[in-house]
């Protein structure tokens, strides 16, 4: 896969900064913004320039290089991972690059620590882009044995997605979308359903401009379609991304997620989670102590598109002084997950095979 979302700019050996593509303008269009210092990227996290677990992680830990450039002290470290951790509350990447980054340091001499955060957020970059590959190989070997499985008849596999958990949201490949182009590559036809997810549509505007770019068949559904679609047979599996998987499997991902896995178990769809091991965290027992982020209100009132003469702009949708609440993620309980599709294989969403994977992930790393 060679799409990126980031690209790490050095030129000369300097660490100038990084280039992200700034998905507030997607689909319409297509810029690449430079960011370049970590209060540039603080802003563009919370401000949703870039957004996705994984890539809000990578981001970060390049965030805090550029921060120790430009103040090594172990105060100017700690303000600038203050000042990240406080971007988005919900994924655990980012607190998980943000370590990776300060443990990397710590015995680091001040004038070398700059470089040292540099090469820990470019190995976080390149882990990150081999675990969705591996996903996606994972995947397809899923999607595989769901195509052959009896009474489904030879039509194309429909798999249904939300938000947006591809290569936008990650360094390379996506999570939820990586057996997607894996399949593609492999020749195995399907077809996605794309739900829109409001309240900020990434789905319309990021998903389906990703599956377009790359040729995959797909249909941008109405959130509120899934449930009949899965009724009438014509969703085969569901595959989500998620921005924290709790001790006992509960996964957080974005607000809708749970309707769609409660809809699944319903219709006995089965309901999948691309995880990679970066998403995971054994310090929550369960889902319920998970922080959900809640973000501003215009993002429900308003919606923003194109114009006939290409013009980009946000138009109202409710009543002049309607109030609006807008929670940005929600927690489907373990039990209501088939199965985690991880770097390692895939799991069971239960607390012995997360505790069994974290193990033998360390073991490897020691
Ligand atoms: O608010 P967002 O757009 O950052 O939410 C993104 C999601 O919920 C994704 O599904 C999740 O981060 C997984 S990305 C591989």
């Amino acid at each position: 896969m060679d799409r990126h979302a980031l690209r790490p700019i050095r030129p000369l050996g300097l660490l100038e900064g990084i280039e992200i593509i700034d998905q507030r303008l997607l689909p319409h269009v297509l810029h690449w913004a430079k960011l370049k210092s970590a209060s540039e990227v603080a802003r563009a996290i919370s401000e949703m320039w870039l957004r996705g677990a994984p890539l809000i992680g990578a981001a970060a830990a390049f965030g805090l290089a550029l921060a120790l450039r430009d103040d090594p002290s172990d105060a100017g470290l700690e303000s600038a991972a203050t000042r990240l951790a406080a971007t988005r509350p919900t994924a655990v990447n980012l607190a998980w690059a943000s370590t990776r980054v300060r443990r990397r340091v710590a015995a680091v001499s001040t004038q070398d620590r700059a470089s040292a955060a540099w090469h820990e957020a470019l190995a976080i970059a390149e882990e990150d882009a081999a675990a969705n590959a591996a996903i996606g190989e994972y995947g397809l070997a899923l999607l595989r044995e769901i195509a052959v499985r009896p009474g489904r008849g030879a039509r194309q596999l429909r798999v249904l997605t939300h938000c947006n958990a591809g290569w936008l949201a990650t360094v390379a490949w996506g999570t939820a979308t990586a057996p997607i182009y894996k399949a593609q590559a492999a020749g195995l036809p399907l077809e996605v359903w794309v739900d829109e997810t409001r309240p900020r549509n990434q789905g319309t505007s990021l998903t389906a401009w990703e599956l377009g770019e790359a040729g995959v068949p797909h249909r941008v559904i109405a959130d509120n379609a899934g449930g009949h679609l899965m009724q009438q047979g014509l969703v085969d599996l569901v595959i989500v991304g998620c921005d924290r998987v709790a001790a006992n499997g509960d996964v957080c991902n974005k607000i809708g997620t749970y309707l769609k896995a409660l809809a699944a178990h319903d219709n006995g769809v089965p309901f999948f989670v691309a995880m990679p091991l970066s998403t995971l965290d054994l310090e929550l027992a369960d889902g319920a102590a998970i922080p959900i982020e809640e973000r501003s209100a215009r993002e429900v009132t308003h919606l923003q598109g194109i114009t006939a003469d290409g013009r980009v702009i946000e138009v109202r949708v409710v009543p002049e002084g309607s109030g609006a609440a807008n929670p940005a993620f929600d927690v489907t309980p373990a039990r209501l997950v088939t199965g985690l599709i991880t770097e390692r294989g895939i799991v069971a969403a239960d607390a012995a095979a997360l505790r069994a994977l974290a193990d033998a992930g360390s073991k490897l790393s020691a």
